[in-house]
């Protein structure tokens, strides 16, 4: 990755070899233990190249990521005015990842057409145009990609809040959940909430008019509670089994346990057949990271397991009926 010559005028782009994750929120740590073969680090994006990014074809994408750079790209550019021209020539949005050189490269994003930035109502469906990144290398030198796994620009964006219904805020990753999954509960639905308390996602799923049963050792926040569509069950969850509760058509969970409970009560309602969707979040303990269990999660057919924008130390697992008996 080298500068270009005195005198060049024309930017130089050439695809490269790579794949480029760019870390979750503060868990920059976490994807480094998955990425050890890795040839870079610019900030929070860890690249590999060559035969070792060969080497994870093919594999589950590493767990700690918001947002992989799909068609990593090289340009060289004597200016900032050049910089910019290259990437507008490519394609229109491109979001800027600060590593080095931050007012050189606050000039180019100056000079690029402006995102989108306003916070999103609940529910939406991402936008399908490309969403590009770039980040400079040096004073010549950008690392970009025009295409990323995230519509929105570093995997970050923000719902229009609700202040007052919700009693916590932990419903935004609900509701992220729900639109990375491309689905959400109907009205009339029968929704089961483990670990409900104080009932932000119950609220956000009886706000989407669905029947919701909120299961907690504690109590839910009365205004939730006494929704007319919620009941709630003051118990441990996991001492319920599927056939207790019956058939349902979204079991969530937010409870805060050890990952392998979470897997063990999932895998009864999968043997039971009584759940077709799923949508939890596995919690870690203390700084670590159960990649095993995690592991687990991930064979399930049709499951995905994303970091989502608004998750902290925990990842989120969706899986939906229609994907698992594809
Ligand atoms: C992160 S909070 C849930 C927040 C909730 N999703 C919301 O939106 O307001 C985790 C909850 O799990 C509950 N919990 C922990 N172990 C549990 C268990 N075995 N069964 C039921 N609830 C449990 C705790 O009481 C706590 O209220």
């Amino acid at each position: 990755m080298t500068a270009p010559g005195q005198g060049a005028h024309t930017p130089a782009v050439r695809e490269l070899d790579a794949a480029c994750y760019h870390a979750a929120r503060g868990f920059l740590s976490l994807l480094l233990d998955e990425l050890p073969e890795r040839d870079r680090v610019d900030g929070e994006l860890v690249t590999v190249l060559g035969s070792a990014r060969a080497a994870l074809t093919g594999k589950p994408r590493p767990y700690w990521t918001r947002n992989v750079w799909e068609k990593p790209l090289l340009v060289e550019f004597a200016s900032v005015g050049e910089a910019a021209k290259a990437l507008r020539s490519i394609q229109r949005n491109w979001a800027y990842l600060p590593s080095r050189l931050h007012r050189r490269a606050a000039l180019i994003a100056d000079k690029l057409p402006p995102l989108p930035s306003k916070p999103k109502a609940f529910p939406f469906v991402p936008p399908n145009v490309p969403m590009g990144a770039f980040t400079l290398l040096d004073e010549n030198t950008m690392l970009a990609s025009p295409l990323c796994s995230s519509p929105f620009p570093n995997g970050e964006f923000e719902f229009e809040e609700d202040r007052e219904g919700p009693p916590s805020r932990a419903y935004r990753k609900l509701w992220e959940a729900l639109v990375v999954a491309g689905a959400h509960p109907a009205a009339g639905e029968k929704c089961v909430d483990a670990g409900a308390s104080p009932g932000g996602w119950t609220w956000a799923l009886a706000r989407l008019g669905a029947d919701v049963l909120a299961i907690d050792r504690a109590d839910l926040e009365p205004r939730v509670a006494e929704l007319s569509n919620v009941r709630t069950m003051r118990h441990d969850a996991f001492t319920l089994k599927p056939r207790d509760l019956g058939r349902v058509d979204w079991l969530c969970s937010d409870v805060i346990c050890y990952p392998p409970a979470l897997f063990e009560w999932v895998s009864s309602w999968l043997e039971s057949g009584l759940a077709r969707n799923f949508i939890c979040t596995i919690k870690m303990q203390g700084a670590g990271f159960d990649k095993a269990t995690t592991d687990r999660f991930a064979s399930i057919p049709g499951s995905r397991i994303v970091h989502l924008w608004h998750n902290r130390h925990e990842l989120t697992w969706i899986n939906l009926g229609k994907d698992r008996t594809a």
